[in-house]
């Protein structure tokens, strides 16, 4: 027998059956609620509230468990590539060697843009923040390619436009650093993965021998696996309503870009080494930036610490601590941020506040240090999130448009006056 959530209102017993998800989460299905009783529900920011239902991504933020359609993220950050976990993501299950091998493949044919794109760079001024670079490129790639403002147009087409934004964005990202730099564009090489190509369109030079590391090469596709999906966050959230009014995916995954820029969200992890350089060039005296964080007159945040959800360890953050002193000692980089970081976490996790807050470090706390290690600029920061959290908005952005979900109209309840008369101005 299915549990019935009661609720009386003036007298009367209204019934609303509750659903129950593969993992035992519960909710009370009140799409009848505003009909049957003429109330709707308050919950800014969402934060009881389920938007839809996904077979997506599972995550326990009490217990600290993240799975990607059933597997660990422990076990696919250690032995996936993040090609593999981008197919398990949009289509559902970890690819056979040949269905892998053709959408490696046909990735590999769609990472160069159209060549008139190069101007559009051009017009930027070399400060511009990348990220507000690649929404704006992203959505612009709606305009070279017209048969994709239909999203339901055919599964093929859909999947042309998965693959081309997939293939595309890195190629975007890293010209975007370059127009920065003002350094000459870097074309896409087929014969280097998804990590390295990126990570030569970044950093190669024309005149030079291009050489990495595969301890950095492997250390980028970890961290990409890492960022591709979080079930329903802020910015997953937004690609998810934009697309609700049948926009295309490109104009949906711009606007996921532009929600995921936000201090609160993914920009937290420029703003983590950036806090992080300035209680070094403070002296290092992490108690002291410890009391301001919990100071309610300062307006100063520990970046990297808390999180909507996971009210014990982010299950990434651990695995990306890990990474951090792997791949520092490999590297042979010793970051006094990193010494900084870890004492910062050690005394707020033993601070009442903290505690009492259920604060811990998310994922966005230790990955900066990894990026800087790496070479990454720190503006890149939340451009290297968006090309790892990419595959992610996709299988969120392509099971809404499957499910054929309604779009997306929150109500309110309004505090404003209640009527008033126009009066002109020459009498106001
Ligand atoms: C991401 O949702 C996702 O899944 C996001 C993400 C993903 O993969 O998509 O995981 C990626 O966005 C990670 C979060 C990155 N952001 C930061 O690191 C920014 C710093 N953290 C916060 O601003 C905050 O913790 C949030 C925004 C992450 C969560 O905010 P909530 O859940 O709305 O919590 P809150 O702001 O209501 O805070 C609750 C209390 C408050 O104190 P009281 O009013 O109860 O006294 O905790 C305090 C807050 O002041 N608090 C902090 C704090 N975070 C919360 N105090 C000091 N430092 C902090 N970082």
């Amino acid at each position: 027998m299915s549990e019935i959530a009661k609720i009386e209102l003036g007298g009367t017993t209204y019934e609303f059956p509750v659903i129950e998800g593969t993992e035992n989460e519960k909710a009370i299905d009140i799409s009848n609620l505003r009909a049957a009783t003429g109330y709707v529900t308050l919950d800014t920011g969402y934060k009881n509230t389920g938007a839809t239902t996904s077979a997506i991504t599972f995550l326990d933020g009490e217990e600290g468990i993240l799975k990607y359609r059933g597997y660990p993220i422990e076990e696919l950050a250690e032995k996936a590539t993040f090609i593999e976990v981008a197919y398990l993501l949009i289509y559902g299950n970890l690819p056979t060697v040949t269905e892998l091998e053709t959408f490696r493949s046909n990735i590999t044919k769609h990472t160069l843009v159209h060549e008139d794109m190069k101007q559009f760079f051009e017009a930027y001024p070399a400060k511009a923040h990348p990220m507000g670079v690649l929404s704006s490129m992203v959505c612009s790639l709606s305009t070279f390619y017209p048969e994709s403002l239909d999203p339901n147009r055919s599964p093929e087409a859909k999947d042309l436009t998965i693959l081309r934004l997939l293939a595309k964005l890195p190629t975007l990202a890293a010209w975007a650093y370059k127009n920065s730099t003002r350094h000459p564009f870097m074309y896409p090489k087929n014969e280097f993965d998804y990590c390295k190509n990126f990570l030569y369109m970044m950093f190669a030079m024309p005149t030079e021998e291009f050489k990495v590391d595969p301890v950095v090469v492997d250390a980028l596709n970890k961290l990409f696996i890492l960022h591709a999906d979080h079930e329903q966050n802020c910015s997953t959230s937004t690609v998810r309503i934009v697309g609700s009014s049948q926009a295309n995916l490109y104009a949906s995954i711009s606007a996921g870009i532009s929600a995921l820029w936000g201090p609160l969200h993914g920009g937290a992890n420029q703003e983590v080494i950036e806090m992080l350089e300035k209680i070094h060039a403070d002296g290092g005296d992490v108690d002291k930036w410890v009391l301001k964080a919990k100071d309610k007159e300062d307006s100063f945040r520990l970046m990297g610490f808390g999180h909507r959800v996971y009210k014990n360890f982010d299950p990434r953050a651990k695995i990306i601590k890990k990474a951090c002193d792997d791949i520092l000692t490999k590297l042979g980089v010793n970051d006094p941020l990193l010494a900084i970081a870890k004492k910062l976490e050690q005394v707020a996790l033993e601070d009442e506040y903290f505690k009492a807050r259920n604060l811990y470090p998310n994922v966005d706390f230790y990955s900066g240090i990894i990026y800087k290690a790496l070479g990454i600029p720190t503006e890149m920061f939340t451009v290297m999130f968006a090309i790892g959290r990419l595959p992610g908005w996709i299988a969120q952005w392509k099971e809404m448009t499957e499910n054929k979900e309604p779009i997306g109209r929150p109500r309110q309840i309004y505090t404003g006056v209640v009527l008033r008369q126009y009066v002109p101005i020459e009498k106001r």
